[in-house]
């Protein structure tokens, strides 16, 4: 199994939680974040100044698949977080030995 890892824009969530559920994927947890990449965030112009902000409020989904779903997650995730602009987000993948759901102890590797 892998853990999908995706920072995006507050934005694009409700639309990428509902182009995943298309897909049947349905388990997840998401979390507000902060966070920066490439830009170490945006300066924002006002009149008489300039502001550095730094952290930049995203939204973070985790969620576990099996191996044989994980480029169509991607892909999913991707297609539906996209905008084109600076900051639409990253996805990292990482391997999970196993899951085991507590009301039953039902494990799945
Ligand atoms: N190397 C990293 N490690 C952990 N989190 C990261 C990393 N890079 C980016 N992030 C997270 O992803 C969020 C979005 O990053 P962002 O989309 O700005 O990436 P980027 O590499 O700067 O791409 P872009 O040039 O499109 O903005 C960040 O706010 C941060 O939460
Ligand atoms: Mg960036």
């Amino acid at each position: 199994m892998k853990m999908i890892i995706a920072i995006i824009k507050p934005e694009r969530f409700e639309f990428v939680k509902k182009a995943l559920e298309d897909k049947g994927v349905v388990g997840m947890t998401v979390t507000e974040v902060k966070g920066r990449g490439a830009q170490k965030g945006i300066s924002l112009e006002y009149r008489g100044g300039k502001m550095i902000v730094d952290l930049l409020p995203k939204v973070k989904l985790e969620i576990v698949i099996h191996d044989n779903e994980t480029d169509d997650v991607i892909a999913t995730l991707t297609g539906a977080a996209r905008t084109g602009k600076i900051g639409d987000g990253k996805i990292f993948v990482l391997p999970v030995e196993k899951s085991i759901r507590i009301r039953t102890g039902d494990v799945e590797s």
